[in-house]
């Protein structure tokens, strides 16, 4: 496919993919990318990082036994080099948001609690931690834990002075009139929304809606420094924001692609 204008200019880096209706693509190590980006220039991120659980466990799918593996780049080196590459990102993802910008970062029990240290020692303001229940999550198999069946979402603005947007009205709307609560019953993605190509870590759209909804306005920026399938990307667009996606992989860009192009 051909690439439009560059709808929104970020770096010297030619991007991997761009279209005149705000959805653009980058090509590499976030950690690298984030640092060459000019200073506040996003109103809102959406940040999926890796989990790092993949360390040869099983897990159940489709009533199978599977491993829990997602790629080497979900693999862990420690918890102290988890942390400082969680610092690290979450120092750039300040850096680029405008003064009053949010940061959503989603995890696990495997990387929360480090997302949420590090945005302590940065002064981010912590504004909710969503505890996003699954609805449908695959039974334990050990038998040993409960049914793991949270994710966390983490939102905070870039500090104590930012006049961060909340669409509270919007919220209550989408909650047949009543304020929504920080508990989110969302499912994981059906099958309807993998037509174009599976993601190991894909993540509903539902719940990018709502988020890109929350928190942002038309005609706003918005930036996804591990964008995977860009689901973040297809709700941005969707709701008429401008979306830059960052990912180290081809394969998933090249979904990400395919996903954009089936809404046009
Ligand atoms: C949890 S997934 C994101 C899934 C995405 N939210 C979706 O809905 O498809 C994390 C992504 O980050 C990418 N990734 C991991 N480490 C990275 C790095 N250092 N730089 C750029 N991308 C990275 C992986 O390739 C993976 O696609």
């Amino acid at each position: 496919m051909e690439a439009t204008k560059l709808a929104t200019p970020t770096l010297d880096q030619k991007p991997y993919y761009n279209h005149e209706r705000g959805f653009t693509l980058y090509q590499g190590d976030s950690l690298e990318l984030l640092a060459s980006m000019e200073a506040e220039q996003f109103d809102m991120i959406f940040a999926d990082p890796p989990y790092f659980l993949s360390n040869d466990g099983v897990t159940c799918k489709s009533g199978r036994m599977v491993s829990v593996n997602k790629g080497r780049w979900d693999r862990s080196e420690g918890v102290e080099a988890n942390h400082a590459f969680n610092l690290e990102w979450l120092k750039q993802c300040q850096r680029l948001l405008k003064p009053d910008g949010t940061i959503w970062v989603s995890g696990t029990q495997h990387i929360i609690f480090s997302i949420g240290f590090a945005m302590q020692k940065l002064d981010y303001k912590i504004l909710n931690d969503i505890a996003w229940f699954k609805v449908n999550p695959p039974p334990n198999l050990s038998c040993r834990y409960f049914t793991h069946s949270t994710e966390t979402v983490i939102w905070a603005a870039r500090n104590e002075d930012s006049r961060y947007t909340f669409n509270y009205d919007k919220m209550k709307e989408m909650n047949e009139g009543k304020q929504m609560k920080s508990l989110w019953h969302i499912m994981s993605p059906r099958k309807a929304e993998k037509e174009h190509g599976k993601h190991p870590t894909q993540k509903p759209m539902k719940l990018l809606n709502r988020i890109v909804l929350a928190a942002s306005d038309e005609g706003d920026r918005i930036l996804d420094p591990f964008c995977g399938s860009s689901t973040t990307g297809l709700a941005a667009v969707e709701k008429g924001r401008d979306y830059v996606g960052i990912d180290q992989s081809e394969e998933y860009l090249d979904l990400s692609i395919k996903r954009f192009e089936d809404l046009l």
